[in-house]
Order: structure tokens, then sequence, then C-alpha cells
């Protein structure tokens, strides 16, 4: 039955592993809908799937289905066989042209370090023991999308060049959501730039100072990105919301998973000024296990959590699902990217068992 008052879901499964691990969070989604939530559901193609059947990594239809929607989980694009693809065809073309297409310029990536997985860590387990954090980052502008763009050939010299770019709304907007977010927490905001060598950066900073004055409760520094690299590294639990640009949030966001043991275990969101949502796992399609039933699908079942929470304002549904996902690694599941010592990892599908078996406990009591 459908009812235009439902909130719609898209699922993207996209490229590599991503099916497989979108498959464990529809079962999930499942057992909530079983229960009670109240969602549709539909399926579309993006990356190389969507490619391959339309030769457009975000076509005509899945743009449509993508506008009608009220938020979208997505598992991973790329994949080797689309190396030699044109640049603008490609599967990561169509992940940004989504983001770009619905505005979903702030990107939220928590890194939280579960006390099962302290030892998954390739820091020291003190060194991380309750980390959590937040990086902000800005996700539809500055050198992804910056104009002009061009690799040429000028005097028989093959040349290349980006630009990096950002206006003051744009820095603001991010800003207001980093502010607002570190609110919710620790009252923390580190700004992450490169202001000795970069003008762009100069204005991200200044513009934070600007919209510092309207959050007076919370403590803004400034950080230069390679310092802040070292920092994530040598002393990460000082850290309380980050917010940056979007290649330096590219490049933080994944230093700051692997502190967590596995980029196999972290969700994001990336919202619009609705709080229209895509949610995905922040690591990408690896293409090297994809097939084999052994990734870990708790990064895409805990955005399916960020999905119900800040899209759907499930909150219930999304606190079920992760109580479930902390009682599955306790009861010690563990795929092989989190396996620790000679325990037997289990697979992608028996991972998501464990979690439904766990969901059902807890939705029943
Ligand atoms: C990410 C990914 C993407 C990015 C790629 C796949 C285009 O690395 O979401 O972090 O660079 O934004
Ligand atoms: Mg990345």
């Amino acid at each position: 039955m459908t009812n235009s008052n439902t909130p719609k879901i898209l699922i993207l499964p996209g490229d590599g592993i991503g099916p497989e691990i979108v498959d464990e969070a529809v079962k999930v989604l499942e057992c909530l809908r079983g229960n009670g939530l109240l969602v549709e559901v539909e399926h579309g193609l993006i990356g190389g799937a969507a490619y391959d059947e339309t030769r457009s990594p975000f076509p005509e239809q899945t743009i449509a289905q993508a506008e009608s929607c009220d938020a979208i989980l997505l598992g991973a694009v790329g994949g080797p066989q689309y190396d030699e693809v044109e640049r603008h065809l490609r599967p990561e073309q169509g992940l940004l042209d989504i983001r770009a297409h619905l505005n979903l310029f702030a990107n939220l990536r928590p890194a939280l370090l579960y006390a099962e997985l302290a030892s998954a860590s390739s820091l020291k387990p003190e060194l991380v023991a309750n980390l959590d954090l937040l990086i902000v980052r800005e996700l539809t502008g500055g050198i992804y999308f910056g104009q002009p763009r061009e690799q040429l050939i000028e005097n028989n010299v093959r040349r290349a060049y980006n630009t990096m770019v950002y206006d003051e709304n744009e820095i603001s907007r991010i800003a207001h959501v980093a502010f607002l977010a570190a609110q919710k927490r620790d009252k923390r905001l580190c700004s992450v730039d490169k202001a000795n060598v970069l003008e762009v950066s100069l204005l991200w900073r200044e513009v934070m100072e600007e919209v510092h004055q309207q959050y007076p409760d919370v403590e803004l520094s400034h950080m230069y990105v390679d310092n802040a690299a070292m920092q994530l590294v040598r002393a990460p639990k000082q850290f309380d919301v980050m917010v940056t640009s979007n290649l330096f949030g590219d490049i933080l966001s994944d230093a700051a998973a692997m502190l967590t043991g596995s980029i196999g275990m972290l969700p994001s969101a990336s919202l619009n000024q609705e709080n229209k949502g895509m949610y995905e796992p922040i690591h990408g399609s690896a293409p090297d296990i994809a097939g084999q039933g052994i990734a870990n699908p708790l990064a895409t079942i805990l955005s399916l959590a960020m999905l119900l929470r800040y899209s759907l304002n499930q909150e219930m549904a999304a606190q079920n699902i992760e109580q479930a996902v902390i009682a599955t690694l306790q009861q010690g599941a563990r795929t092989q990217d989190i396996v620790d010592g000679n325990i037997q990892a289990v697979s992608t599908s028996d991972m998501g068992n464990a979690v439904l078996v766990n969901l059902q406990k807890i939705i029943s009591v």
C-alpha cells in the first residue's frame, strides 16, 4: 500500500561490496517495517552499476528517484573495470553528481570507538579508549567542484590544474552546521585549514571567526591540516568536533576512521539545508573483496540508523539499531577486518543476521 505521506527511502547499492552490505541493512530495515515502521522503500542505480545499464553513473531515472525520496541509503561506488572510462562517466562522478544535485553540503563523519574493538585500533588502547569525535566535512564545494579545471597539452607539455575555491556563504553554512553539532556535544570546535599558505583558507578562518560570534558557548580553535593529521594519530582524544573543507575532510576522515579499528565500522550522513540526506558507509567499494561475502556490513547498518535519526526523525528506531550492533559486538561476532587473535571471522550475512536477532530481542522487550 502506498501513501503519499509515508516517507520514502531510496536504496542505491552501487558497486563492489555495495550490494552485499546494503542487503544486510535492508534486512534490518525490513525487520523494523515488520514491527510498525512506516516507510516506502525503492531501489535505484548509481555508479558503475548505473553506467553498465545506462551509460551514465547518475542516470535520469535515479535523478527523479533521488528528488522524490526523503532519504537515500547508498552502498559504495567504483571499481577497476571503470578505470578506462572517461572521467565524467566514472562511478565516482555519479557520487559527486548526486551530492551536488541534492545540495548535500554537510557531511557528518563520526568516529566512535566501540570499547569491544579497542584492540583492533592501530594505536595503543589508552590513546583511543572512548574516542568520540565528529568530522564535519564541506561536501559540495572546494577543489572537488572548483572551476576552471582542466588537463591539457601546452607546447608539447602535459599540464593539469584544479581550482580550490569557496565563497563566504558556503563557508558560513557549514560553520553553522559544525557549531550546532558542537553545541550538542562537548562544545569544542576545531577548524582545520592551510591558512599559512592558501588564500581560500584565510577566508575560511575569517568566516569561522565571524560565525563564532553567534555561538559564544562553543570554544573555537584553528589548526593547520598537516598538524591536524599528525594530532589525529598522536592524541586523537583532544578533538570533539572538527570542521574542514572537502579535500581536507576526505583525507582526515579516512585517518580518523582507522583510529576506530576499522574503516568498516563508520557511517556517515550528507545533509542539505532541509535535512534531506544521503547515508553511506565511509569505506569504499573494496573491489578486492567484493563477492566473497566477507565485508563488514556494520557501517551500512549504522548508516541506516543515522538515516532514521536525521531524515526520518525516528530516534527510537535508530537507537535500537545501534544497541543491536553493540550487543552483536559484545557477543564476539567479528568480520575479518575487525577480527582479533585467532577467533573465526564471520561472514557478511552472518554479521547481518546476528544484528537482526539482537534487534528483534530489543524490540520485543
Ligand atoms: C569519500 C570518497 C569519495 C570522495 C570518492 C569515492 C569520490 O572517498 O566519500 O570519502 O572523495 O568524496
Ligand atoms: Mg574518502
